[in-house]
């Protein structure tokens, strides 16, 4: 089963997809987090994407962004793609890839988004993201590895949130019709509580009963 998640920055991408894939037995798939990974092991690619792109706000090149996917989907049964795809091309070279199943897609306001990503802190070593609704219980120490919880650096600086938001508006936004017309979008209200949004993810995709 292929599904994809589209949100503006903290609609709960992050938080959502993964809590599925475990549940359909698929692999979590998160081209934000191929990024930041290849950043931190000092790739040459990682570096550019990171100076160029993603550490400014902006989206990675699809020259860049498509092949990453393309690569990983090719080794897996199915997928729960978070961030991906992000604009028509690369919507449309998904499409070649694999059938998509279902797209869910979360939405926030900007003030929500700023809100939110003030607060957010992962642990690298779990994947385990906290924030306002969902905070540590000692601070900045993962509860499950009492890892060190970081702070992204592209949430750093709201300059940088409302240029992430910006992207989503003019480039990804197009893609509620682009799927909407397929016949596979589900559109959930991302600013209520994570468990309703769970429980709404769930329903939109018939796996409640
Ligand atoms: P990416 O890592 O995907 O960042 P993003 O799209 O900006 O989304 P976020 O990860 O910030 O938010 P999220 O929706 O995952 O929210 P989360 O669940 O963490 O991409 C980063 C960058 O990489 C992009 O800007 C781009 O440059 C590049 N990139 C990636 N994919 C690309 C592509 N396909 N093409 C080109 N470039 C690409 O939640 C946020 C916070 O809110 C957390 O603290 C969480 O605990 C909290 N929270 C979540 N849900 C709720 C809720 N319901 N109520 C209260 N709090 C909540
Ligand atoms: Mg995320």
């Amino acid at each position: 089963m292929i599904v994809v998640f589209l949100s503006p920055p903290g609609g709960g991408k992050g938080t959502q997809a993964p809590r599925l894939a475990r549940q359909i037995g698929a692999e979590h798939l998160s081209t934000g987090v191929i990024f930041r990974s290849m950043y931190e092991a000092n790739d040459p690619l990682g570096i550019k994407a990171h100076d160029e792109y993603w550490g400014k706000g902006q989206l990675c090149p699809d020259g860049i962004t498509i092949p990453l996917v393309e690569k990983k989907l090719a080794e897996l049964e199915g997928a729960v793609l978070d961030g991906f795809p992000r604009n028509i091309a690369q919507a449309e070279a998904l499409d070649r890839m694999v059938k998509v199943d279902a797209v869910v897609s979360l939405s926030i306001t900007e003030q929500t988004a700023l809100e939110r990503l003030g607060y957010r802190a992962e642990c690298k070593a779990c994947n385990i993201t906290y924030g306002l609704a969902n905070k540590p219980l000692n601070k900045g120490e993962c509860n499950s590895c009492h890892g060190q919880l970081n702070m992204r650096n592209d949430d750093a600086d709201a300059a940088i949130i409302r240029q992430r938001f910006e992207q989503y508006e003019t480039k990804t936004k197009l893609l509620l019709e682009y799927y909407r017309k397929n016949g596979n979008l589900h559109e959930i209200d991302g600013n209520q509580d994570p468990e309703r949004v769970y429980v709404d993810i769930l329903r939109a995709l018939r796996l409640d009963a």
